[in-house]
């Protein structure tokens, strides 16, 4: 077992939730995070939003990104965003992979792959998701599905790889209240980081990502391979986020 050594990270995903009020109150309150927090922390929003983040956290502890990128640079591509724009809007993160863009949007490994490339040649670090679904975990598959999509990654060259950081999100877990096991998250992690490991990229970051809430968050980070969170619902109430930001151990 590899004794984790950096920051721990918690990453807001506010996923399709938000109005111009409701985030003014969430961004407020998130220029108090101060260096009494014993972690790193951001907020990948909507698109639209991207500019009120900027404008409420410049200055701040918290850095703020975006859900998703486009691994085009540009052209007429309707609807896509690119690595270049996310960068004028400040984005230090970019979600890549999120099981919701895999499965509505029939994002590939492939596709992945190359937002990663996208978002690494513009300086965004991107957090790149993967996790099985209820039935693979159901059928013992979860192991044999996580390192498939772990090693697409690792197809990359490991100048590339060694700016990502990967999230394991259970997709079962995911909205459900329902976490995984600490243990369970646990041994994902640690096969994970051996994977990496064994191709040269010994820093990477895990977060694990599924129901994270401030009454279950320790028994996560008290886990030697869980480097920090990808919070979902939770990032939405800025008193749990908080929460769960300073949580010590
Ligand atoms: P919840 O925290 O709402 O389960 O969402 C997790 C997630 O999908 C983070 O990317």
């Amino acid at each position: 077992m590899i004794k984790k050594k950096s920051t721990r990270l918690i990453l807001g995903n506010w996923k399709m939730f938000g109005s111009f009020f409701d985030n003014a109150y969430l961004l407020n309150g998130l220029k108090s995070v101060d260096d009494s927090f014993y972690c790193d922390m951001g907020v990948c929003v909507p698109y639209p939003y991207l500019f009120q983040a900027s404008l409420f956290l410049q200055n701040s502890k918290c850095s703020w990104g975006a859900q998703d990128i486009s691994f085009r640079t540009s052209g007429p591509y309707t609807g896509e965003v690119s690595g270049a724009m996310l960068r004028e809007f400040g984005c230090k993160w970019v979600i890549v992979g999120h099981s919701e863009r895999r499965l509505f949007h029939g994002e590939t490994d492939l596709d992945v792959s190359k937002k990663i490339e996208a978002a690494v040649s513009n300086n965004i670090v991107p957090v790149v998701c993967v996790g099985e679904t209820l039935e693979q975990y159901e059928s013992n598959e979860s192991l044999q599905i996580i390192e498939k999509q772990v090693n697409s990654i690792l197809e990359l060259d490991s100048s590339i790889v060694s700016k990502a950081i990967v999230s394991y999100e259970p997709i079962w877990a995911i909205g459900s209240g329902c976490p995984a096991n600490p243990d369970y998250a646990q041994k994902i992690h640690s096969m994970i980081r051996e994977i990496f490991i064994g191709k040269g990229v010994n820093n990477i970051k895990i977060l694990y990502g599924g129901s994270v809430k401030p009454d279950n968050a320790f028994d996560f980070f008290a886990m030697p391979d869980i480097d920090g969170a990808l919070v979902g619902r939770s990032s939405l109430d800025l008193e749990d986020f908080l929460a769960i930001a300073s949580i010590k151990c």
